[in-house]
């Protein structure tokens, strides 16, 4: 199966990146100390698909995701919605900074892919 590797140190923080992987948009998110602790606080009683930020990230800098709204597969909008994360135009699902559905017809969170970090600056995922 194929992976792909991705150089951290070309995302700058607030920034989320899209990547292509596997034919689907692959997200990568620098995300400021803000984001973090916003999301680190939600509580999960507020959630349709409840996950605590920690069992979505390795590390908190970096949420990575597929880029396809769990409706009906839209590509989300970064830095968009009402959540601070993502934004699917297509029937209006908002997402937060941690990719978690948080308003609108999703029902599920953004998937987390498998991936590693074999270096500070470089994330392999696949
Ligand atoms: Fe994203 Fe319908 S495909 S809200």
């Amino acid at each position: 199966l194929s992976k792909i590797e991705i150089k951290l140190g070309d995302i700058p923080e607030g920034k989320n990146m899209t990547f292509k992987w596997r034919g689907k948009p692959l997200f990568v998110r620098h995300r400021t100390q803000k984001e973090i602790s916003a999301e680190e606080a939600v509580n999960l009683g507020e959630l349709r698909d409840p996950q605590h930020d920690k069992d979505r990230v390795t590390d908190p800098k970096w949420l990575i995701v597929l880029g396809v709204c769990t409706h009906l597969g839209c590509v989300p909008i970064a830095n968009a919605g009402e959540f601070g994360g993502y934004y699917c135009p297509c029937h209006g699902s908002h997402y937060d900074a941690s990719g978690r559905i948080r308003k609108g017809p999703a029902p599920l969170n953004l998937e987390v892919p498998y991936y590693e970090f074999p270096s500070d600056d470089m994330v392999v995922v696949g």
